[in-house]
């Protein structure tokens, strides 16, 4: 970053965690993340899940439709469930990971691990093969403590599965950055709206539903216990945004769909918090190098350039209220250069 004209590059920026969707609304949301990011790993909690091969092509190609020209790599993941070996290895060339939702702790995961003794010879298989695993590490207790109860299995997994990469998603707790330190095999994905929001911004004052998010933002002490890991570039943690975007009515509603449409000001977001936190040098790791290193990936090549100028954030996108919507970020992308090409 040059203080003159504040600006910042940042290369072939990655979102470990992000809900793509199909249909209309992956048309919309798509390109959104494409534009901005050199790669991103796309969750299968779809309807029906994505727990088989054909299923995985299928979307695999319905992405690649809609990323068109972008310079963008999908990595994708498959709905845990008890895969054979064979299924595995045939599945492996085409997956970064295999996703695990504990039974109905969030959107479309009703199919998900019920009891989790009966998981463990597909999580062996994982382990032998070299798959790594993507946990919602959350339970059915009260929903303040849900993560912080999750944190015994990851334990009992990290000890019982010594091989075996460990993915905590979109942590929340002070507690779950504590367990990256205990365990060598156990990393962790952090959202933006974590580092920013607690459960005050959500339920506080006025109900925020557009701030409504599984797992539930937490304590000011949980926020700053994340935000002081991303800033400081702690190794094991990724960015991932969670961007889970929902139509209007389904979160301005009597029951309102969880998740957070973060993929259009994600980047912008980030690169405001690290500079507030004079941590700007740490932010190339912690949104991209991290990861690259921690799954062994090369992503494409591709150069984003932000400057201090401000990005007003649009009220929607097709159907979906963004986060900040109506409101400025101080920082918006100038550039995007690429191997093949150069466009503002
Ligand atoms: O808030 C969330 N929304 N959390 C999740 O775990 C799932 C996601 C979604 O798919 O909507
Ligand atoms: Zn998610």
């Amino acid at each position: 970053m040059t203080n003159q004209t504040k600006q910042v590059v940042i290369n072939s920026p990655l979102d470990m965690h992000l809900h793509f969707r199909e249909g209309a609304m992956a048309q919309t949301v798509i390109p959104l993340t494409s534009h901005a990011f050199a790669g991103g790993v796309i969750m299968p909690n779809l309807v029906p899940v994505v727990d088989n091969l054909e299923r995985l092509t299928g979307y695999l190609q319905e992405i690649k439709t809609n990323v068109g020209q972008d310079v963008f790599e999908p990595y994708m993941t498959v709905f845990f469930k008890n895969y054979t070996y064979q299924e595995l290895e045939q599945l492996k060339p085409y997956i970064l990971g295999v996703k695990l939702y504990p039974a109905g702790v969030t959107t479309n995961s009703e199919n998900g691990v019920a009891a989790l003794n009966h998981a463990e010879a597909t999580i062996k298989y994982l382990e032998e093969l070299e798959i790594p695993l993507l946990v919602h590490g959350e339970t059915h207790g009260f929903v303040m403590d849900r993560e912080k109860l999750f944190l015994p299995i990851f334990e009992h997994l990290a000890q019982k599965f010594p091989q075996l990469k460990i993915i905590m998603e979109h942590i929340t707790t002070a507690e779950a950055i504590s367990l990256l330190d205990r365990y060598e095999n156990i990393y962790a994905t952090v959202t933006l709206h974590h580092l920013i929001i607690t459960l005050d911004d959500l339920a506080g004052g006025l109900l925020r539903p557009h701030l409504f998010c599984k797992p539930i933002p937490k304590r000011p002490e949980d926020r700053a216990a994340l935000l002081d890991a991303a800033i400081k570039a702690h190794p094991k943690l990724m960015f991932g945004s969670d961007s889970a975007p929902h139509p209007l009515d389904k979160k301005e509603a009597c029951g309102c769909a969880a998740g957070i449409f973060t993929a259009p000001i994600a980047l912008q977001a980030l690169v405001e918090l690290f500079d507030r936190h004079q941590a700007i040098a740490n932010l190339q790791a912690f949104v991209s190098d991290h990861a690259q290193r921690i799954y062994g990936i090369q992503p494409p090549q591709k150069s984003v350039t932000l400057v201090a100028t401000p990005f007003k954030v649009p009220s929607m996108y097709g159907t979906v209220t963004p986060m900040f919507a109506n409101q400025e970020i101080s920082w918006s992308i100038a550039r995007i250069d690429t191997a093949i090409s150069c466009s503002l």
